[in-house]
């Protein structure tokens, strides 16, 4: 794993989105697999500055998100579609056509899981995969577990997830949906490249058992390790645990 280090959240945040945006130019037709949740805030805030004006050409960019709560209303403003709709794609010339998106109203969630697999596959694979990652190591709502799921599924979420995604339900965990679809550690694995980043003290365990533990499916991220290109870009609170 190739860990680069930042004083804060801001110079991360503009150092990956500078990353992004030359992935664009060099590959206009660029496969990008995206995270939500606050981690990302800073990035898609750069994104949206700096493609604005067509600047950046996102017309034949195509994006697959990494998860979806299940169940919630089409209209409801906690879809992680509609943050992705207010953070990034409204801002952006990106093709809607393009947008890949887990449906977590859809009538047969397995026929939706396995219709995302299709579709990832039939755009040739993730060029850039961006990660987030709990505070319990999970990456996407691959939850910490004995076992893991290898391709797109229906997941039962953490208490913990629950509380972490509460602020956008009220302030209430438990209104926070139970099941989320989300992409599998082989659909994340697959990617050709992945950057996660990580922000804060509160990730500091997750980040330094990721980097520097074992592999365990009790902590999801820690299987990046396999990976041949992973980047890990952390703030100073994030990465101190780390040695070295
Ligand atoms: P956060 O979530 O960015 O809101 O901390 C990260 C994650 O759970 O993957």
């Amino acid at each position: 794993m190739n860990i680069e280090r930042f004083e804060d959240d801001e110079l991360l945040s503009a150092a990956l989105a500078t990353r992004v945006l030359e992935s664009i130019v060099a590959r206009p037709t660029l496969v990008l697999g995206l995270p939500t949740g606050r981690t990302p805030l800073g990035l898609y805030r750069e994104l949206r500055e700096r493609s604005g004006g067509n600047l950046i050409d996102w017309s034949q960019v195509r994006t697959f998100n990494l998860d979806e709560f299940a169940g919630l209303d089409p209209a409801s403003p906690n879809r992680y579609r509609a943050f992705m709709q207010a953070e990034l794609f409204d801002h952006v010339s990106i093709d809607p056509a393009n947008i890949g998106f887990l449906n977590g109203s859809a009538p047969d969630l397995k026929t939706e899981c396995r219709r995302y697999e299709d579709a990832i596959d039939q755009a040739g694979g993730i060029d850039l995969q961006i990660l987030g990652i709990g505070a319990n190591g999970h990456i996407g709502f691959n939850e910490p577990a004995d076992g893991l799921c290898s391709h797109t599924h229906v997941a039962e979420l953490e208490t913990e997830s629950r509380e972490a995604n509460a602020q956008w339900f009220g302030g209430d965990w438990r209104n926070v949906p139970e099941r989320a679809l989300s992409m599998g550690m082989a659909t994340i694995l697959n990617a050709r490249k992945i950057i996660l980043i990580a922000t804060g003290a509160e990730k500091a365990d997750a980040v330094h058992g990721m980097i520097e533990g074992l592999i365990s499916t009790r902590l999801p991220a820690s299987i990046l390790q396999v990976h041949p290109r992973v980047t890990v870009m952390v703030d100073r609170g994030a990465s101190q645990r780390l040695s070295g």
